[in-house]
Order: structure tokens, then sequence, then C-alpha cells
């Protein structure tokens, strides 16, 4: 019998561990994470500051390496891999977002989204171009520095550029931090239509119960444990759960 309903696996972690430090100066930053990321699903990732949001990110994102255990992204083992390889599989299957945006001041708008596929020498698909630029607003400002630009748009074109290469997974830590909450709420519903009518993955770290409310699935941090999860999330539910966590 073929199981063809079996939903494929984006990223995942067994058994994750990851030590920062020595002797009375170590920290133990994960503790055991098992988690799997599957495809076209919205993740949000959430705890208390210290609990190992950015670092479960990081070493899923294959920006920083587990202590021990196992990860991989779109079938492929990355904790088995060296750095160089490593880095090609980010650049082959991963977008990231980061609250600092990360755009280059001397290049326009649309110079920084089509960035890393100019670096790659992939070419850029021009319908699918203007229809992620067309949906986050930016068609007149693709001309504009990011120093001419809000600190909305500045996120949207950051947004942009990670959606543009259609990466296997986007990974994105604090997305909506920076923004007012109209722009915000612009940003997450983009991000949720990415998921839902393209079939985008996306993994976001974030300590908003109404930024998290976006997302299909919810895991919980405490102390570099996955202690919880949740389905359906809406703010209200989050914010209770928050709650029992000592927040
Ligand atoms: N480079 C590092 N060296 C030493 N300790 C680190 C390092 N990075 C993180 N840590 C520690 O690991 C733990 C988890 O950090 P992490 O940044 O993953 O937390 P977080 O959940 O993202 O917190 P926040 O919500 O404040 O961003 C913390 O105790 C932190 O102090
Ligand atoms: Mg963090």
């Amino acid at each position: 019998m073929t199981i063809t309903d079996t939903p494929e696996l984006a990223a995942s972690m067994r058994l994750g561990y990851k030590d920062y430090g020595h002797g009375e100066a170590a920290v133990r930053a994960l503790d055991g994470v098992n988690v799997d990321i599957a495809r076209s699903e919205f993740t949000a990732i959430m705890g208390p500051s210290g609990s190992g949001k950015s670092t479960l990110l990081h070493t899923l994102a294959g920006l920083d390496r587990l202590s021990s255990g196992e990860s991989t992204i779109a079938d492929t083992t990355i904790t088995s891999l060296n750095e160089a390889q490593i880095t090609e599989v980010r650049r082959k299957y991963i977008g990231f977002v980061f609250q600092s945006f990360n755009l280059i001041p001397s290049l326009t708008a649309k110079e920084n989204i089509t960035l890393p596929l100019d670096i790659s020498g992939t070419d850029v698909d021009p319908a699918w171009f203007d229809e992620i630029i067309g949906i986050l607003g930016l068609k007149e400002r693709l001309t504009h520095l990011p120093a001419e630009l809000s600190g909305g748009q500045q996120q949207r074109v950051a947004v942009a550029r990670a959606l543009v290469a259609r990466p296997e997974i986007i990974f994105a830590d604090e997305p909506s931090g920076n923004l007012d909450s109209k722009s915000g709420s612009e940003l997450l519903s983009f991000m949720q239509s990415a998921v839902k009518d393209f079939g985008q993955t996306i993994v976001m770290v974030t300590h908003d119960p109404t930024a998290a409310a976006y997302a299909d699935r919810i895991l919980f941090l405490e102390d570099g444990q996955i202690v919880d999860e949740m389905r359906e999330p809406t703010a209200d539910k989050v914010l209770d759960r928050m709650k029992q966590m000592g927040h």
C-alpha cells in the first residue's frame, strides 16, 4: 500500500541539545528537542525570554550547530555536513527574515529583493516577483533606498526578499517586532496567505499572542524544552497559556 497523504517534512530535529560555554558558565539552551516542521504550515515558536527560541530557530535553519542530536532540512541531514555544505543547503532551501531587516543601504528595494538570486545566478521569475510586490504594496517603492522607506516598508522588502526565491522554508525571528500594529498585521496576513495560497512553509519566533494567532500551530518552549503545542490558536487562548507559564 502506498501512503500518499503523509505530509512531507520541511525540517525536523531529533534529540537536539545546544550547550553554550563550559564548566560553571555552561548554559543548556536546547534540552532534547524533538520537532517536525510539516510543509506548507505556519509554525510560531513562543516562550519566555531565554527559553531558547532564537537558538531553536538558528539550529533548525543551519545558522548554528547543535551540540548533539540531528536535524534535517528538506530531507537532508544537515548535522553531518561540513560548513560549506550547510551554506549550500541554506542558500538552496532557506529564506530568512530578521528583526533588523539586514537590507544593504546602498542598494534599491528591488536590488535588495533580488540580491540572493543574483548572487546564486538564478533568474528572477517576473510574474512571481510582480505578484509578491503587488501584494506587499511595494510597486511604487522599488527604486528607493532603504533609508527612504518607512520601517514597515523596509520589513516588507525583507519579506519579499525571503519569498521571491520560493525557498523550501522561511525562518523569521520577531518579523513584526519593530512595526506599528497596522503594518504588523498586514505583514502577518501576507505571511499567512503565502502559506495558504502558495504552500510556503514558515517558522516564526514571536512574543506577541496576536502575531502567534496567525500561525497554524504554536510550539511553546520553556528552559530549552518544548512543553506544549497548540493548533488553531487565538490570541486569547495563547494569552491564557502564557499566563500558566508564568509570564
Ligand atoms: N552565544 C551565546 N553564548 C552563551 N549563551 C548563549 C548564547 N546565545 C544564547 N545563550 C543563552 O542560551 C539561552 C537561550 O537563548 P535564546 O537566545 O535562544 O533565547 P530566546 O528564547 O530567543 O530569548 P529572547 O526572547 O530574549 O530573544 C539563554 O540563557 C541565553 O543566555
Ligand atoms: Mg531570541
